[in-house]
């Protein structure tokens, strides 16, 4: 339900241009583990490529076609070398094994059953070398903004952003929150001085609350053996804005 959200890769990239200090983090976890790296909802390689230039064999697994080909695009334009790989990271099979896997920017949260996330979990541990982790990042649901989830559609100046072709583009965000999925199904607009809503995409989001986290990472063989609460690595609390996990194969 989320495909047409990722339809318009280039103006993905301009909503969420990427960057510190979430990079930071996971270039730093690069290079901590040392060797291969994939990335599994890989996007337009905002995390990969840099990490590429590094000087790690990368690889990326994303559904969506539009933001492969962005991702190759700009791995093209900067002369970086990435194995791009179109596939759905429930089903990952790549008959290999890598040191570090990454699932960056709630990528992980379009996966809504909890049948999927442990099958993707299994997944992932079928392709961790030995001493290899996995390095994923979600938000910390907050209970008081999902009750405020009202359907309403509202603008948010926040996220407007300048578009070389269109000028501002501003963003129209609605969401109602289904308690019993724990996803939140949201609608966006986005909107320029001269076309009101040329995009209006359907975004649904899990959300996955962290007593549930270790557990779901468990029954996918996974053990978490770090957890921050931001990516200064502070520790993970009540208040704090993500769920940033380091696991190991149990
Ligand atoms: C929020 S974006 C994050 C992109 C990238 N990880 C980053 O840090 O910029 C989520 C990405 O996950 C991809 N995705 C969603 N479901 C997927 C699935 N089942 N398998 C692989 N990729 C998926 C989307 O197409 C999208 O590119």
């Amino acid at each position: 339900m989320s495909e047409q959200f990722y339809s318009d890769a280039q103006l993905y990239d301009r909503l969420f241009p990427g960057g510190e200090p979430a990079l930071d983090f996971y270039r730093a976890e690069a290079d901590r583990q040392g060797g291969s790296v994939l990335e599994l909802g890989s996007g337009t390689g905002n995390k990969l490529i840099p990490i590429a230039a590094d000087g790690h064999q990368c690889t990326g697994l994303e559904l969506s076609p539009d933001m492969l080909a962005e991702a190759r695009r700009k791995a093209d334009e900067r002369g970086v070398e990435v194995q791009w790989v179109q596939g759905d990271m429930r089903e990952l099979d790549l008959g290999r094994t890598f040191d570090l896997v990454v699932i960056a920017a709630n990528s992980l949260l379009h996966l809504h059953d909890a049948e999927d996330l442990v099958a993707c979990f299994r997944a992932v541990r079928r392709h961790l070398a030995p001493g290899a982790r996995l390095v994923l990042d979600v938000y910390n649901p907050s209970v008081r903004l999902l009750a405020q989830a009202d359907g309403v559609r509202r603008r948010r100046d926040e996220l407007s952003f300048a578009d070389p072709d269109r000028g501002v583009v501003h963003v129209d965000v609605a969401g109602t929150y289904d308690a019993a999925a724990q996803v939140t199904r949201g609608t966006w607009w986005f909107s320029s001085d001269a076309e009101a809503d040329f995009l209006v995409a359907p975004l649904e989001m899990r959300s996955i609350f962290p007593q549930e986290l270790p557990l779901l990472l468990s029954l996918g063989g996974l053990r978490v053996v770090e957890r921050f609460g931001d990516w200064a690595r502070g520790p993970f609390t009540a208040g704090a804005a993500i769920q940033l996990c380091v696991c190991e194969a149990d």
